[in-house]
C-alpha cells in the first residue's frame, strides 16, 4: 500500500538514456502512486545526488539544519524512549507500529508513549527530590495524564476552570493542585476555593480584593502565592517569554507593585501568604534566566521580611524547560537542572541571610512534550520551483494548523520523518504542510524528507505532547484529533477523535 520504490540509474542531466558521466544516480522511480513527488524532476535537474541536489536545496535550508546522511534514521533526542524503526522503516512506538495505529485510531492523531510520559514525570520528582513539582496542565491535560503525573508523585498546575474540572474529574488530590490565571472569573476562584486547592497564584490587585472577600464570605483560607515579574526575558521566542515588564502575567517586582501585592495578601485575615512564584518564558536551554530571576524574587522575599518580620515559607520558579524539536535543541536533563537551579538559590538565600525557602518548579512541556508524536497521512504531494533553480517538496498532511498551530503563532520549529516505510531515495528539502485555507498552515517549515514521499505515507511529527492538543482548534470545522496512547504494545485512546457531528451538534442557531 505505500510502496515507493528507488533504483539506480546513470543519468546525466537532460538525458534519458544510460549517462557518461560521474557516479550513478539514485532516481526515484515512483509507482502509480507516487507520480505526483520530486521523482520525474529528479531524472531531468540533477546529475549527482550528493552534488547539486544537495547544493539545490541545503542551500534554502536554514543554517541548523543539515542534509541527513540518512534520511530514515531517528535522532533519539526528538523521540519518546519507546519509538524506534523497524527493519522496514517503520515507526514503532513501544511494541506498536504505526500503520497499526493508524489503522486503529485513523489519521492525525497525537499518539503518546506513556511509559516514556511517566518516566519523565518521575525524572522531574526523583531530581528535585525536596521540592514539589507540578505539572503544567496547560501543556497538555486529560484525565489519564493528571492520573499518571499524580501517581509518579507530581502535583499539577492548572489555570482555568475547564483545566481544574479534568483534574477532579481524575480524582486527583486538590491540595496537590495550584490554581493560576490573570483573570480567573468569580466562578473559578469559588471552584478552586471550595475544591480545596492547594494555592492560588494571584495576578493582580482586583484579584486579591475579590479572593479576600470570597474567602471571608465562605469562612475559608486559602494557601496564596503572589505572582511576580522579574523583569528577565529568557532566551526564547517573544511571545512565549513572559517575565519581560510588558505583558499581562503578574506583578512588576522593579515597579513596586510585587511588593505592594505581598503585603495586601499579608493584611488580609482571609489570606494565608505562602509565598513568591515567578514564570520566566518557556523553551529555556540555559540557567541564567532562572538565575536572574531566583536573585530578583529572593531579594523580594529578603525585603519582605524585613518589612514585616514574616519570611514566607514558599517560593516557585516556575516551568519553561526546553525540549528538543529539532537538531538544534539540545536540553538538559532535570538532574542537571535540578543541581544548577538548587546551586542559584542556596548561593543567593546565604548572601541574603534568608532561610532557604520550600521550592516548587512547573514543568510542563518538559514532561508532556517528547512523549507524544503527531501521525499524520499525505494526501498531496508538490513540488514548488523557488528562485534560483532551487525547488521545495510541499508534503500536505489530513491535518495542519488546527492541530498544531505553534508554527503558524510563534514561529515555533519541528521535525518529520517518513514513518510509515524505508525510503532509499534521497533527502530533498520538503515542507510539512496542512489542509487549512491559510498560506500559513505549516507544520514543519524545513525537514528534509526522502524524494520518493508519496500520497497515503505516513509522517510523523515528534515532540507533538504539548501546546499541540491543548491549543487545538476547530478552524475550517475540522475536527479534532484522538489522543491515544501506548503501552506494552497496547493501544488505548485517551480522548476520542471529534467528529462533524459533534461540531454541528453546537450549532444550535
Ligand atoms: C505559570 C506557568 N507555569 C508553567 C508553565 C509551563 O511551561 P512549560 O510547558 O514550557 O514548561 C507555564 C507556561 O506557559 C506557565 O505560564
Amino acid at each position: 500500500m505505500y510502496q515507493c520504490r528507488t533504483v539506480l540509474a546513470r543519468h546525466a542531466p537532460g538525458e534519458r538514456g544510460p549517462g557518461r558521466f560521474g557516479p550513478p544516480v539514485r532516481v526515484a522511480t515512483a509507482t502509480s502512486k507516487c507520480r505526483t513527488g520530486l521523482a520525474q524532476f529528479l531524472v531531468v535537474t540533477h546529475s549527482h545526488v550528493a552534488g547539486s541536489i544537495h547544493a539545490d536545496v541545503a542551500s534554502r535550508a536554514p543554517g541548523w539544519l543539515a542534509v541527513p546522511p540518512d534520511v530514515n534514521a531517528l535522532l533519539p533526542r526528538l523521540w519518546s524512549a519507546g519509538v524506534s524503526k523497524d527493519r522496514d522503516g517503520v515507526l514503532t512506538v513501544a511494541g506498536l507500529d504505526v500503520v497499526e495505529i493508524a489503522e486503529q485510531a485513523g489519521t492525525p492523531a497525537y499518539v503518546v508513549d506513556e511509559a516514556d510520559l511517566r518516566a519523565r514525570a518521575r525524572a522531574f520528582a526523583e531530581a528535585f527530590a525536596g521540592w514539589d513539582v507540578y505539572y503544567a496542565a496547560k501543556s497538555f491535560l486529560c484525565t489519564a495524564v493528571a492520573r499518571w503525573v499524580a501517581e509518579e508523585g507530581l502535583g499539577i498546575d492548572v489555570c482555568t476552570g475547564g483545566e481544574l474540572a479534568v483534574v477532579q474529574r481524575a480524582g486527583v488530590d486538590l491540595r496537590r493542585v495550584g490554581l493560576h490565571g490573570n483573570n480567573k472569573s468569580l466562578a473559578e476562584l469559588r471552584q478552586g476555593l471550595l475544591g480545596g486547592v492547594g494555592r492560588i497564584i494571584v495576578d493582580s490587585f482586583d484579584e486579591i480584593d475579590r479572593l479576600g472577600r470570597l474567602a471571608a464570605e465562605l469562612g475559608l483560607r486559602p494557601r496564596v502565592m503572589v505572582r511576580v515579574t522579574t523583569g528577565v526575558e529568557a532566551h526564547t521566542h517573544e511571545y512565549i517569554a513572559t517575565a519581560h515588564e510588558d505583558q499581562k502575567f503578574g506583578f512588576s517586582i522593579s515597579g513596586g507593585a510585587a511588593l505592594a501585592a505581598l503585603l495586601a495578601c499579608h493584611e488580609d485575615p482571609a489570606l494565608d501568604l505562602v509565598g513568591i512564584h515567578s514564570h520566566i518564558g518557556s523553551q529555556i536551554f540555559d540557567a541564567e534566566g532562572f538565575e536572574v530571576a531566583a536573585r530578583r524574587t529572593l531579594r523580594l522575599h529578603a525585603d519582605f521580611a524585613g518589612r514585616t518580620g514574616v519570611e514566607m515559607g514558599e517560593l516557585d520558579l516556575g516551568g519553561g524547560f526546553g525540549i528538543a524539536y529539532t537538531s538544534a535543541d539540545s536540553p538538559a536533563t532535570p538532574a542537571a537542572l535540578a543541581v544548577a537551579l538548587q546551586t542559584i538559590i542556596d548561593a543567593e538565600c546565604a548572601a541574603l541571610g534568608v532561610a532557604v525557602p520550600h521550592l516548587s518548579i512547573e514543568p510542563g512541556r518538559a514532561i508532556s512534550g517528547p512523549s507524544a508524536f503527531a501521525l499524520y497521512r499525505v494526501g498531496t504531494v508538490k513540488q514548488v520551483q523557488l528562485d534560483g533553480g532551487a525547488s521545495r517538496l510541499y508534503v500536505a498532511v489530513d491535518g495542519g494548523m488546527s492541530d498544531n498551530i505553534r508554527t503558524a503563532l510563534y514561529a515555533a520549529e519541528y521535525s518529520a520523518t517518513l514513518a510509515s516505510r524505508r525510503s532509499d531515495a534521497p533527502p530533498v528539502l520538503a515542507r510539512v504542510v496542512g489542509k487549512h485555507c491559510e498560506g500559513g498552515d505549516i507544520l514543519v517549515r524545513d525537514e528534509f524528507l526522502p524524494a520518493d514521499i508519496c500520497h497515503d505515507d505516513l509522517v510523523a511529527v515528534p515532540a507533538s505532547g504539548a501546546y499541540s492538543r491543548s491549543m487545538a482548534s476547530n478552524y475550517n470545522h475540522v475536527p479534532r484529533p484522538p489522543v491515544v496512547s501506548v503501552r506494552d504494545g497496547r493501544l488505548s485512546t485517551l480522548i476520542r477523535r471529534e467528529t462533524v457531528a459533534d461540531l454541528l451538534a453546537l450549532d444550535v442557531g
